[in-house]
Formats: C-alpha cells, structure tokens, sequence
C-alpha cells in the first residue's frame, strides 16, 4: 500500500526518485501555450523560470494525463522532474479543479511505478486541494498483481511495484487541515481499494462464503458488528430471493450485515448491495462475450463493505449498516428456472421469468431486511443491468429514488467527490410490465427502459416510509478499458466515495 505524506521540505531538497509538477494548457494566450501549475514554483526557478518553455520543446501539450518526463536540474536531490497534465488553465491559478488534479495526481502515480518515493510539487493551495491531490496519488498508485508471477503485474507496470511513498510537498505539516485531509484520503482510498481488491479477485476463490469471511475479519479489525446468514439460516428466515438466485450453485448464499455504530449517531443509514460473486445468467444462461468479466457482479457490494469500514475509521456520528447480499448465479439440476415463482423474505412472490435478472431478487431480500430497522434512508448499490450501460456509458451511474430532494442529494455528493452519476427516473406506467397471472410480479417487465424497471422493481421491496435511493453502477463498475487518471483497468471502486460522502452529510445532519 502505498503511503501519503506531507513535507515542508522543498522541492531541490526531497531526497526522493522524482518530483511531480504540474502543466496546463492557457488558453487565455496564443494557442499552445504552456503554464507551469502553482506548487511548482521551486521547480521552475531552478530552470531559470523556462520549465514551461522546456516542456513545449519536449512536445508537452498540457492535455489532461499527458506524461513527460525531463532530467532534475542540477542541484536537486531527485534525479527526475515529471510533468503531468492538469488540462485548460482554470480562469484563476488557484482555481484548479479538484477532479483535475485528482486524475493528474493519479496519471503521475501510475507513470511512477517501480518508485520508491516521489515528490508531489502540484497546487497544495489549501487542504481541500491538498486531499485531492493525494487521494489521486493512492487511488492511481492502486495495482492488483497477487495472481501475477513473482506478485507483479508484469503486463502493465513492466513488473514494477506500485509507487511507495507520495510526499506532499508545500503541504503544511503541522496544520490541523492538512492532517485531517491526509488522514481522511488515506483511510477512504485504502477502503476503495480493498474494494477493487474484491472485484478483481476471480470469482473461483472469491464466492459468497469467502466474500462473508472477508466482511468478518474486516470487522473484527475495526471493531464493527458482523452478521453472517448462511443457508440455512437464510431457509429459515424466509429469504426466498437470495436463496433463489443462490439455489444453482456449489458455493451457498449468504446475507451480510455489518454495522458501524456511534454513540453519538442521531441518524442511520443503510447500505444495501449486490453480491453477486459471479453472474453467469444462470439457466437464462449469458452467451460468450457477455460473461468473461461478470465477477464485477459483487461491486456493489464491495462498495457498501468499504464504505461501512470507512465510516468507521472516520469515526464518523452517524450509525451505518450495510448489507451485503451474496450469490453465485450458475445453471444446474438445483438451479431456479424460469418460471419458478419465488417467496421473497417480505412475503410477495415474484415469478421468475428470466434468471439472469438475478440482481434486483437478492436486492429484494436485503432491502426489505434494512427496512425493518426502519433507518432514515436506504442506499442500495448494484451492477443491476445492461439497459443502465447503454444508457449512460461506462462512466456514469444512474441515480433512481422515491425521492426526488434525496436522489439530487446523492448527484451532489457524487458530483463533490469526483463521481460522475446521473438522475434517472421511476416512471410509473412501467410497473404494468412486471404484472405477473402467477405471482404478485415478475422479475421482468419492459425491454426499452430497463435500468428503469428494475429500480421499480427494487421499489416494490423498501418499507412504507423510508427514503430510498438506488445506484446502477453497471457502467462504471469495471473498467474494461485502458487505465486513465487515478482508474485502473478491472475494478474500480464505484461509488465508494459517494457512500462515504453521504455518511458524512447525514453525520452532519445535512442529509434529508
Ligand atoms: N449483472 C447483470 C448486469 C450487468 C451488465 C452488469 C453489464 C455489468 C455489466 C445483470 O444481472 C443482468 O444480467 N441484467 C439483465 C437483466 C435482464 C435479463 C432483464 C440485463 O441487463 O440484460
Ligand atoms: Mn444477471
Ligand atoms: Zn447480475
């Protein structure tokens, strides 16, 4: 794990592999114009005030995550100075924004594998930049290589270890802010990637019993309360949808709940994800090329345990519960078949037409249990549907609520942390769809506007009352493409930092 430190020290004197500045493009000039981006001003003096010039020689361009690296002038203790691009100039020099100089941070991170240690000389204004820097350099220093030879991820890093120390410079050490804002990233980002650590591991030694283990160990480390349902105890409660979707496979369900509590909480929040360990379908089986990353299935899950550990290490005041529903969806002689009409733990039954809308049936179990604790809210987290991906791209979760002030609370928090999300409606004459001549509903309903249905779906399963919100983070769960900014390839962390902005709000009573 890499580590996040604040230094004084400036830059000519950091005794590290590399120090990081920052370029961006001035629009405001002639086109092509280079600035040098505040923090760096040690840096550029000691090039005679010509580092911008020096880097449009060496064909930097300032474009957002451009890399270019240049020998330390002479009397640095680094040997090497390595730009990253910041983007267009912000109107103001202090007005970077955080996001930018969060994926620059994460681009030099990246770019800085097989560093021991690496000076960050990017704008550090204050401390709110200061946490966005260093939350960029944690989450892009992330690698996952534990299934590599020799523990190394040979094909992306070229076997080289993650960057080991990223030294905030011009950080002011002893000042309160910039403590709490290195503690604060560093306990969110070390969550985030245990979540990604999560999804990546491959769903043959990552199954419901071993996901539940994790949950266990996690929260004897952290002082939280752990429940685990097994089978047995999931037939004996009546949690027909997780056993359900759980019935085809070798490795059992289990429900989750973890609980972080306060003494001085005077709200509770409940998270709600799903767990499914692997998606194949089931007997509505995915074709090839639908299910060679369907591990992901479990990110919504994944997000709610480290949003709930985050909490924790914050010691934020509020009471948080998560719950994880876990399943492995596979095809056998005891899987649940189309058709099959389930008894949900709330007590309506849904036929199930397609066994690949497993998602919403685990999620119906766990939202209806989270309700009879009657919290204030209910979040709930999930790689729901495909119909959400086509929607939004890969980047964006849809935001769906039974309440319209909480779900644009949510796009906020979202927007404040650097999660690109958007709000998508319940519309009402879609429930019609999932009208079952068997069951009190279907698992299915409308093909156009599916993400859509399945958050009515999920509806039918929240307790009289209670505000509930539902993240389909289908699209940006799992990154399939290159890595950019601080997002690797494989498992993101979505919507971690969104969960752990919202337990932050309702701690200070500004949620709902
Ligand atoms: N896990 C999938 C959704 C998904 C798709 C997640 C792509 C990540 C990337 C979900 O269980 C699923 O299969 N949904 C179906 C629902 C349909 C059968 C109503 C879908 O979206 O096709
Ligand atoms: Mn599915
Ligand atoms: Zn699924």
């Amino acid at each position: 794990m890499t580590a996040l430190t604040l230094s004084t020290t400036a830059a000519p004197g950091l005794r590290a592999d590399a120090i990081v500045v920052g370029v961006a493009k001035d629009s405001g000039s002639k086109s092509g114009d280079l600035v040098v981006a505040p923090g760096a001003e040690a840096v550029d003096e000691a090039y005679d005030g010509k580092l911008a010039g020096v880097l449009g020689t060496l064909g930097a361009s300032g474009a957002e995550g451009e890399v270019t690296k240049l020998p330390a002038p002479s009397g640095f203790k680094a040997p090497l100075v390595l730009a990253v691009g910041l983007g267009p100039r912000p109107e103001k020099d202090s007005g970077y924004d955080a996001e930018a100089l969060r994926r620059a941070a994460g681009a030099a991170a990246r770019a800085l594998a097989g560093s021991k240690k690496a000076g960050f000389a990017l704008p550090v204004a204050d401390a709110a930049d200061a946490a966005a820097v260093g939350e960029g350099a944690l989450l892009g220093a992330y690698s996952f290589d534990s299934y590599k030879e020799n523990g190394k991820d040979a094909e992306s890093r070229n076997g080289k270890a993650p960057l080991g120390e990223a030294v905030l410079l011009g950080g002011k050490g002893r000042d309160k802010a910039y403590k709490a804002a290195v503690e604060r990233v560093t306990a969110v980002s070390e969550e985030l990637n245990r979540a990604r650590d999560l999804i990546n591991t491959p769903p043959n030694d990552l199954n419901p019993a071993a996901f539940a283990a994790a949950a266990q160990e996690a929260a004897k480390e952290h002082g939280l309360k752990v429940q685990v349902l097994d089978e047995k105890a999931l037939a004996k409660g009546g949690y027909g949808g997780i056993l359900g979707v759980g019935s085809g496979s070798a490795s059992a369900p289990r429900l989750v709940k973890l609980s972080y509590t306060n003494p001085k909480a005077k709200k509770h929040l409940a998270l709600v994800g799903k767990g499914i360990t692997y998606d194949s379908g089931g007997i509505s089986l995915k074709p090839a090329g639908h299910n060679e990353t369907m591990k992901c299935d479990m990110s919504g899950a994944a997000a709610v345990f480290s949003a709930v550990v985050a909490a924790a290490r914050l010691g934020l005041e509020v009471n948080v519960t998560g719950w994880l529903a876990l399943a492995e969806n596979m095809p056998s002689g005891s899987a649940t078949r189309p058709g099959d009409v389930l008894r949900m733990y709330s007590g309506k039954t849904v036929e199930v037409l397609n066994t690949d809308a497993e998602g919403r049936l685990v999620l119906a179990d766990a939202l209806w249990a989270a309700s009879q604790e009657k919290p204030d809210a209910i979040v709930d987290v999930a790689t729901l549907t495909g119909a959400m991906v086509l929607a939004l791209g890969s980047r964006t979760f849809g935001i769906m609520a039974n309440d319209d002030a909480f779900r644009s609370a949510i796009h906020e928090a979202a927007e404040e942390v650097g999660e690109e999300a958007w709000p998508m409606p319940l519309p009402e004459h879609l429930r019609k769809g999932m009208d079952s001549p068997t069951a009190d509903l279907a698992n299915m309903g409308e093909r156009m506007g599916g993400g859509l249905v399945a958050g009515l779906f999920l509806r039918e399963f929240v307790g009289e009352g209670i505000t509930w919100a539902h993240l389909d983070i289908a699209g940006p769960a799992f990154n399939e493409g290159g890595p950019f900014g601080y997002t690797p390839k494989g498992g993101t962390g979505s919507a971690v930092r969104t969960l752990v902005r919202l337990a932050e709000l309702a701690a200070a009573g500004d949620l709902g």
